[in-house]
């Protein structure tokens, strides 16, 4: 059996025995239209969650981001430099960087997607785990020890960034798991009392409705950005968790690289797919780009 399927036979099987009471499915919206400047954020810090892909921006701290693929020109064309990069490869594979960029005044932390996304998640699913993010808060425990294992290197590099540059603000972003963990980033921060930006392309849902609820009353307007290809499947996934609203749906069927601003709709409390399938498996991996070139053989 696929590790996918099997995943999905757990996911099922576990959505009962799971947490509260799955997200309350809502009556369609119809999407709206996003502006420039939104689009053009989304397009740049697509750029810093691939860079997360190329071994060099995660393995070696102190220096620039850069893709040899040719994947990150904006994010190459900055003043970046890391203050913290790690790797994992072991169970929980938690890969990233938190970098400093003076051209844009932002401290951006990146999460990488995990290199066998889909294995990962079928073994971690099924046990939700109490997270002392907010009250009542649970995620799934492979996401959490993710998260776990890097949290307190990641708040001290960026206690220490925010010290050397108090007009610097934070971003959070990844692609696939790593867009996943994003929200536990966030959730952290804020109430450390930083504000925060998050850009998560294909995020999976990683925490129970309290959680995404605690996102989304206590991040201001506009500062929580999950981007959903129409052909991603991760979304949906996994059943008896939450996802976290609004949602920035690309409403345009097959996989390419290539997104216009009128693609992309806002949805606010639910889901732009809600009523779509995808339409094959690799939509997960184009989020303005094929965002993992740096990394050609992960599947997702
Ligand atoms: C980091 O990864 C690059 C490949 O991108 C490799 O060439 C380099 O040797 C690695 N450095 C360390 C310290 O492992
Ligand atoms: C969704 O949000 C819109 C505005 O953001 C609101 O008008 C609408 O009533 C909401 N729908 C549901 C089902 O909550």
């Amino acid at each position: 059996m696929s590790s996918l399927i099997r995943y999905l036979t757990l996911g099922l099987a576990a959505t009962s025995a799971v947490i509260a009471a799955p997200a309350v499915v809502k009556e369609r919206e119809t999407g709206t239209a996003i502006d420039q400047d939104l689009y053009d954020r989304f397009v740049l810090y697509s750029q810093f969650a691939a860079a997360t892909f190329c071994d060099h921006n995660t393995n070696s701290t102190g220096d620039k981001l850069t893709c040899e693929t040719g994947n990150c020109p904006l994010v190459e064309s900055s003043d970046t430099k890391t203050v913290l990069e790690f790797s994992d490869g072991g169970i929980t594979d938690a890969t990233g960087y938190v970098a400093t960029d003076a051209t844009r005044k932002i401290i951006v932390v990146a999460f990488r997607g995990s290199i066998s996304a889909n294995n990962w998640l079928a073994d971690t699913v099924v046990v939700p785990v109490s997270v002392d993010l907010c009250d009542g808060c649970k995620a799934f425990s492979g996401a959490w020890a993710f998260y776990a294992e890097v949290r307190s290197k990641i708040v001290e590099a960026v206690t220490a960034a925010t010290k050397a540059n108090p007009d610097y603000r934070l971003i959070i972003t990844g692609h696939s798991i790593g867009a996943g963990i994003t929200g536990f980033a966030a959730a952290e921060f804020r109430k450390l009392g930083y504000g925060t930006d998050v850009y998560a392309y294909g995020p999976p849902r990683v925490g129970n409705t309290e959680l995404a609820d605690y996102l989304n009353t206590h991040l201001p307007d506009n500062s929580l950005n999950h981007m959903i290809n129409h052909a991603d499947f991760f979304f949906n996934l996994p059943p008896g968790y939450s996802n976290v609203y609004p949602e920035y749906y690309i409403d345009t069927p097959g996989s390419r690289d290539e997104v216009l601003i009128t693609d992309i709709k806002k949805f606010d409390n639910g889901s732009g797919h809600l009523d779509k399938l995808p339409d094959n498996m690799v939509g997960h991996v184009h989020y303005f780009q094929t965002i993992r070139q740096c990394q050609p053989n992960i599947p997702f």
